[in-house]
């Protein structure tokens, strides 16, 4: 008998507020063509004055909550990626927690940025395969927009807020690739390259600080690991590109998803695209995309699905899955 962590449920919140691109062309040196060309986006979502991430967080748990048919009492563990949480602490995860009204189990945030999703995944499958817990609520959600600096046009273009939920239950399998659930994962990191993607204050620097990017290196990096984390991931798996129903990527730029699934062997009919109407949601964005993806009625129960994405730190990472 083996323990797999199987999905139960997916939902995903986005702020109500839609930004064209024409919405910068007021106030930068840049056009619609130039963003929709370089890097896929139409536009994205920004919250509200006043809506934090956790609130974020909580709309896409009450979501998936509901397509799993759970309440927040039958969760027993709450992992939400974010590198934009509402406080320094308590963590997001403990405040989407109250707002929940769930008053048992544990809740923690990772904070992995644009890989956080992939983290979270990891940790809660290590939760659940341990017996440490039986039903994870894994969530992603960003405000990136709190982080922006509006006069760069080279990053301040390029990002969105929202918050995508899995739930993922204790199932027994029988250990071979055709369980549903969680079948491989291969997390990475390599802090040479901090100085590429990050935000120039924190805590300890005592500012909030904004997000510095150097696109073009950020780029050369993605697609070359975010392919080799995939393969990696589904050879510890045993998945071949054929056996792929869909590529699930972290949603940064549609050049960087399509040079992924072309190293991948994987056509553009197989991987799901959200980044044209959210941008880059960050943590969030795989969540998101698997909520669209399912709604869509794309995904469905028995697919083997590969995730797969790479942020600031460099961190980077895969999950392949059997929904
Ligand atoms: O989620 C975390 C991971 N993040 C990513 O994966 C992002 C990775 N990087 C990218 O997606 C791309 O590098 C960008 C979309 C950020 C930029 O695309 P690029 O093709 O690498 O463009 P570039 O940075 O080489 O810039 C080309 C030109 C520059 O002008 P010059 O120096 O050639 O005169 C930029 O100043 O485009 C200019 N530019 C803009 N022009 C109009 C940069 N931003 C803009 C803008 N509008 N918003």
């Amino acid at each position: 008998m083996t323990l797999r962590a199987v999905v139960k449920g997916v939902g995903h919140y986005l702020p109500e507020r839609i930004v064209p691109n024409s919405e910068f062309e007021k106030t930068l040196d840049t056009s619609d063509e130039w963003i929709k060309s370089r890097s896929g986006i139409e536009r994205r979502h920004f919250a509200a004055d006043g809506e934090t991430t956790s609130n974020l967080a909580t709309k896409a748990a009450l979501a998936a909550l509901a397509d799993s048919g759970l309440v927040a009492d039958d969760i027993d563990a709450m992992i939400v990626a974010t590198s934009t949480a509402d406080l320094t602490f308590p963590s997001a995860a403990t405040m989407v927690q109250a707002q929940l009204g769930m008053n048992k189990g544990f809740a923690f945030d990772v904070q992995a940025v644009c890989a956080g999703f992939v983290y979270a995944l990891s940790n809660a499958n290590a939760l659940i395969v341990s017996g440490q817990a039986k039903r994870v609520l894994v969530i992603g959600a960003e405000t990136f927009s709190r982080i922006m600096d509006w006069t760069d046009r080279g990053t301040c273009v390029l990002f969105g807020d929202g918050a995508g939920a899995l739930i993922l239950e204790a199932q027994e399998g029988t250990g071979d690739k055709t369980d549903r659930g969680i079948l491989s994962t291969d997390l990475n990191s390599d802090g040479r390259y901090k100085d590429i993607l990050y935000v120039d204050g924190g805590v300890s620097s005592q500012n909030t600080g904004f997000l510095r990017m150097q696109g073009k290196e950020v780029f050369r990096h993605a697609v070359e690991k975010l392919a080799a984390t995939a393969h990696t991931a589904m050879d510890k798996a045993q998945i071949s590109a054929e056996e792929v129903d869909w590529v699930v990527p972290h949603q940064a730029n549609i050049r960087i998803i399509k040079g992924t699934a072309k190293k991948m062997n994987v056509p553009m009919d197989r991987v799901i695209v959200t980044v044209q109407d959210h941008g880059n949601t960050s943590a969030a964005s795989i969540p998101l995309a698997l909520s669209v993806g399912k709604s869509e009625g794309k995904i469905k129960p028995g697919d083997v699905v590969v995730t797969e994405a790479i942020g600031g730190g460099l961190a980077w990472g895969s999950v392949v899955l059997r929904w």
